[in-house]
């Protein structure tokens, strides 16, 4: 959990310029009239491989949690629904051999569903078990959408207790479960609400993914080749050469899926971790996410995350492309991967004026420019804030003439 640590109070009265913190004087603003807080919030998470997490000889979901919180045999389990149908008997059966007490919350989750009302139907099952600030650490076992909601009811709960992640998708183990964003979408905004709240440790268990269909495979896929597209080219080339293999297998065995998700979640990594509050706006894993906030919502239910995100990066190609940022034979080498990959790269609904419009979303979101990541070759990017009307139009008819 949080290390302590001790905070500092100024009164402006006597000192206006305060010696703060090693040589640093820090000018004050508000002179003699007031006091000035400063304290800092050391975050700290592991985010383990854990093979075959519930096997009775793996202790990593009871001892992690432990070490932090010092509380052996009490857990709360939010499970998504269906991953309680599929897991249930191997997961009860090990929480009731080494735990005194825990229950087992299973909830239906659903990208339309991922709203408000889910977060307090979940506040309202730890009020009703007065679970307690530190000693019962809620373990959130599902997709990208129960984590996401458990996580942010874990914050907001007497304002935050303890939460393990254990994504049980393609797309949560490589990117839902690694940052420390939890959210919903509000008003027909995707992700409008939410909080920044780290989880004591995120389990990878890959043998997950074996019940998982082939679409929601792909879907995972998505967010690898954006890591892939914008900092690595090597997993580009890993993606090229084995995506057959490792669609079909779903992620199962060492080697090469190993290898990709390791890729994947160190690339997405060096993004996250000196930026985990997003105090700096121009991120580069935004790529894919500028334009696809807007149509995923229109498009629900049709449209999974991961296919709005495709759907995304082939816009933002072929804006790199027209630029002259990318060859003709990159930016092909880029629709081959992504079909490839099952992925779409159209949707009828992604008009010029929808796509537009949704920039401008973005450019609010953005503190007021577009900051829009394009690939400048495979494997690096650079940030643009002057793409027009008239180039988006432009992407928008050679995306068409391409799906018909
Ligand atoms: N917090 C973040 O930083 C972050 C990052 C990326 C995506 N997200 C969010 O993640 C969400 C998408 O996540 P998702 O793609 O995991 O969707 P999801 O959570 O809806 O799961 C997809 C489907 O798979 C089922 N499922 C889950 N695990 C399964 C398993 N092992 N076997 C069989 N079925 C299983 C679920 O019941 C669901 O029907 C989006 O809401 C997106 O905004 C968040
Ligand atoms: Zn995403």
């Amino acid at each position: 959990m949080y290390e302590t640590h001790r905070g500092e109070i100024f009164h402006h009265g006597q000192d206006a310029t305060k010696k703060l913190e090693g040589n640093s004087v820090e000018p004050v603003t508000y002179a003699d009239h007031g006091w000035t807080v400063r304290a800092r919030l050391p975050v700290r998470y592991d985010i383990v491989q854990s093979p075959d997490l519930f096997s009775m000889q793996n202790r990593d979901i009871l001892l992690e949690a432990y070490n932090k919180t010092k509380v052996p045999y009490r857990r709360v389990v939010i499970i998504d629904n269906q991953v309680n149908q599929l897991y249930q008997d191997r997961i009860r059966q090990y929480f009731e051999h080494f735990l005194t007490d825990y229950q087992i919350l299973p909830f239906y989750t659903s990208e339309q569903e991922k709203n408000l009302e889910l977060v307090e139907r979940i506040l309202q099952e730890l009020a009703a078990l007065q679970v307690p600030r530190r000693s019962r650490p809620v373990i959130a076992i599902g997709g990208g959408v129960l984590l996401d909601t458990v996580g942010m009811a874990a914050s907001l709960y007497r304002r935050g207790i303890p939460y393990v992640r254990v994504p049980t998708t393609l797309l949560a183990l490589v990117d839902a479960a690694i940052g420390i964003k939890t959210s919903v979408n509000f008003q027909m905004h995707k992700n409008y609400l939410g909080s920044y709240y780290p989880p004591l440790l995120t389990l990878l268990d890959r043998t997950f993914l074996q019940t998982l269909d082939t679409r929601h495979i792909c879907n995972g896929m998505a967010e690898i080749l954006k890591v892939a597209l914008i900092k690595d080219k090597e997993l580009f080339e890993l993606l090229e050469k084995h995506n057959a293999v490792l669609i079909a297998e779903k992620f199962q065995g060492r080697g090469v899926p190993e290898l990709v998700i390791r890729h994947a979640i160190q690339g997405m990594l060096e993004e996250l971790a000196p930026n985990l509050w997003e105090y700096e706006l121009n991120r580069l894993m935004d790529f894919g996410h500028s334009f696809s906030p807007v149509f995923e919502m229109q498009a629900l239910p049709r449209l999974l995350h991961g296919e709005a995100v495709a759907i995304d990066m082939a816009i933002s190609t072929l804006l790199a492309y027209q630029r002259n940022l990318l060859s003709l034979d990159e930016r092909d080498r880029i629709f081959r991967l992504m079909k490839n990959l099952g992925l779409p790269t159209f949707l009828p609904l992604c008009e010029p004026s929808l796509l537009y419009k949704a920039l401008q979303e973005t450019v609010k979101h953005r503190d007021g420019l577009q900051r829009l990541p394009l690939p400048t070759a495979i494997g690096s990017a650079d940030f643009f804030n002057d793409i027009s009307f008239g180039e988006i139009e432009m992407a928008v008819n050679l995306l068409k003439q391409r799906s018909d």
